[in-house]
């Protein structure tokens, strides 16, 4: 079977994305050869514990991501899946990345575990702010205040170390367990608990299908395993649901 009749006849879908399905935005993925964490070591960089050691080192790190992370556009995938959800494929787009590309491709169902680039909050008052006005400032100050309360602020990121916005797990929880199908797009599937989302769906009665460009733990389990890239993938097959 292949993707377009697999997702015909398991339909609705949740898709569970990964940074693989911005590479071609223009994002650098984590775990490739050429990916984030093949130049920074996470452990000093997306730790919380780092953070609280040195948060001015962290948030350099942010500095230079959020810039390129706000520069980027949607691509043919997410625009694929958008439509997708718009033909009634798709219910939903659990994502772990923290870019925002989704919801500005026209995804109306986006479910953000791994928090977005969107806010900081202050840790100690809970205040929240724009975290593009606050790169602004970040030349002069490296690691911003919270101007209600002075404490220094943190990205609204989910880093390891944390618990995932528990709001945003349970509805993806839910969500994979009444589906007749997950979609894994651009994730190595090496992060928990996010990775764990593949085996609930198994266990609910889902078809797997993964589209990735390298070998994932889940592979053995996929009906439908496409080993190519995410955008002429996910394009391909919105054009081939589009017609009856
Ligand atoms: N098309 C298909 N697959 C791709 C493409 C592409 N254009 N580009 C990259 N890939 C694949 C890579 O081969 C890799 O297997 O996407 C996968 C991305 O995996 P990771 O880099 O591990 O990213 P992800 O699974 O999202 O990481 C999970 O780890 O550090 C954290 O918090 C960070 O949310 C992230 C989490």
């Amino acid at each position: 079977m292949d993707l377009a009749e697999l997702m015909r006849s398991r339909r609705p879908c949740v898709v569970l994305t990964g940074a693989g399905i911005s590479t071609e935005s223009g994002i650098p993925d984590f775990r490739s050869p050429s990916g984030i964490w093949a130049q920074y070591d996470p452990m000093e960089y997306a730790t919380i514990s780092a953070f609280r050691r040195d948060p001015a080192k962290v948030w350099e790190f942010y500095a230079l991501r959020f810039e390129a992370l706000s520069r980027a556009e949607p691509n043919a995938g997410h625009l694929a899946l958008a439509e997708l959800e718009r033909g009634g494929f798709v219910r939903a787009v659990v994502t772990q990345n923290i870019d925002g590309l989704h919801t500005r491709a026209g995804s109306a169902d986006v479910i953000e575990v791994h928090g977005s680039i969107r806010t900081a909050s202050c840790p100690a008052c809970g205040e929240r702010m724009a975290l593009a006005d606050l790169v602004e400032a970040l030349g002069d100050d490296p690691a911003p205040g919270c101007a209600r309360c002075g404490e220094i602020l943190k990205p609204d990121v989910v880093m390891f170390g944390e618990l995932l916005p528990v709001g945003a797990l349970e509805r993806a929880q839910q969500l994979v367990r009444t589906a007749g199908m997950l979609l894994v797009v651009g994730s190595s599937l090496e992060v928990y608990p996010v990775a764990a989302l593949p085996d609930e769906a198994l266990a609910a009665g889902a078809s797997l299908a993964i589209v990735n460009q390298a070998p994932t733990p889940y592979d053995g389990l996929a009906e439908v395993r496409v080993d190519g890239p995410a955008g002429a993938t996910l394009a391909a097959l919105a054009e081939a649901l589009a017609s009856p």
